[in-house]
C-alpha cells in the first residue's frame, strides 16, 4: 500500500528561473496538501492537467525529491527515514529517465537485475517472460538508439520491472505512444494489477483513466480535488464522463476570481511556506 498524507513541495526558484517565469517569489508550491492511498491489485491514478504537480508527487514516492511537509509510506516504509525499503519494493519510470543509448536491452537487463542482486538464472527468466510481453526480443541486441519511441518505452517498462516490484509507479507510462504501443503496455498494468501490485500513474487523458484506472485523484494547481472511483466522481458532479467531470470540478476551482488571485500570489505562497521552504533542497 501507499499512503500519501498531507504532502506538499515547494521549489527553490533560482534566480535565473525567476527572471524566465517573470514572477517576484523565488519559490513554487507543485504540490500543496494532498493526500491519498493505493492498495494492492488497484490501478491508481493521478489525473491532472499540465503543471499540476503529478510528477513532483510520483517522484516523492519514489523517494527522488523529500516532501516539503507530509509524509509518505510505501509498503510500510516511510519514504524520508527508510528510502532504501521504499526502493527495494518499488519501480519507477518517467519520461525523463532514459535508458543509456548506447547499450542494448538485453544487456541494460541484466545489468539492472545484477544491481538488484538477482542471479543469472532469475535475470534470464525474467528478461524471458518480459521481453516476450512486450515484444522486445527481435531488438534485444540492438542499440537503444536504433530504436523506436515505442520500442524504446518498452523497454524502459522492461528494464523498469526487473526486479519484480511490489509498486509499479509510471508517470505517463503511455505518452507518445501508437495505440498497439499503448494497448501493450495498459494491458501488462491490468496483467499486474491481477498479480496483487500497487500500480500508481499519472495521466492527462481522460479516457485512458476511465478505462483504466480504480481509483483516481484529481490534481489541479498542486490540490487534490477528489479521490475515489471513476463512477464516484461521475456521480459527484453529475458528469457524463471523466473528462466533463474534469472541467466540472476544474471550473469550481479555478473560475472563483479569488481563487485565481491565490493561485497567482506568489508573494503569499511564501509566507505560507516560509518555514517549509527555508528548509528545502535547492532544485
Ligand atoms: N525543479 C523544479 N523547480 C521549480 N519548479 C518546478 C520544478 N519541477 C516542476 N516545477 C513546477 O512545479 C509545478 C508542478 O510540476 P510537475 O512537473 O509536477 O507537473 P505535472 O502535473 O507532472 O505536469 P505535466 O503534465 O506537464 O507533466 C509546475 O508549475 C512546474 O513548473
Ligand atoms: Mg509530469
Amino acid at each position: 500500500m501507499v499512503e500519501v498524507k498531507e504532502v506538499s513541495k515547494v521549489y527553490k526558484l533560482s534566480a535565473r528561473k525567476q527572471k524566465e517565469w517573470n514572477i517576484k517569489s523565488n519559490t513554487k508550491i507543485a504540490v500543496d496538501n494532498v493526500s491519498f492511498r493505493a492498495n494492492e491489485g488497484e490501478i491508481f491514478g493521478l489525473l491532472g492537467p499540465n503543471g499540476a504537480g503529478k510528477t513532483t508527487t510520483l517522484r516523492m514516492i519514489a523517494t527522488l525529491l523529500k516532501p516539503s511537509r507530509g509524509s509518505i509510506s510505501v509498503q510500510g516504509h516511510d519514504t524520508v527515514k527508510d528510502g532504501d525499503g521504499v526502493r527495494s519494493n518499488i519501480c519507477f519510470l518517467t519520461n525523463e529517465l532514459k535508458l543509456d543509448p548506447q547499450f542494448t536491452p538485453r544487456y541494460l537487463f541484466s545489468m539492472f537485475g545484477r544491481l538488484h542482486g538477482m542471479s543469472e538464472e532469475e535475470i534470464a527468466n525474467r528478461q524471458e517472460e518480459l521481453f516476450n510481453v512486450f515484444g522486445i526480443s527481435e531488438f534485444q541486441d540492438k542499440k537503444v538508439d536504433e530504436l523506436s519511441t515505442g520500442m524504446k518505452q518498452k523497454a524502459s517498462i522492461a528494464v523498469s520491472l526487473v526486479h519484480d516490484p511490489d509498486v509499479v509507479i509510471f508517470d505517463e507510462p503511455t505518452n507518445g505512444l501508437d495505440i498497439i504501443t499503448a494497448r501493450a503496455v495498459t494491458d501488462y498494468l491490468n496483467t499486474l494489477k491481477q498479480r496483487g501490485k500497487v500500480v500508481i500513474i499519472s495521466t492527462h487523458i481522460m479516457s485512458e483513466a476511465e478505462k483504466l484506472c480504480d481509483r483516481l485523484a484529481m490534481i489541479i494547481a498542486g490540490k487534490s480535488m477528489f479521490e475515489g472511483t471513476v463512477s464516484e466522481i461521475l456521480e459527484r458532479t453529475n458528469a457524463a464522463d471523466l473528462e466533463d467531470a474534469f472541467f466540472s470540478v476544474y471550473r469550481s476551482t479555478v473560475t472563483d476570481e479569488a481563487e485565481i488571485r491565490e493561485l497567482n500570489d506568489y508573494d503569499k505562497q511564501i509566507r505560507m511556506h516560509e518555514e517549509s521552504a527555508n528548509s528545502q533542497e535547492v532544485e
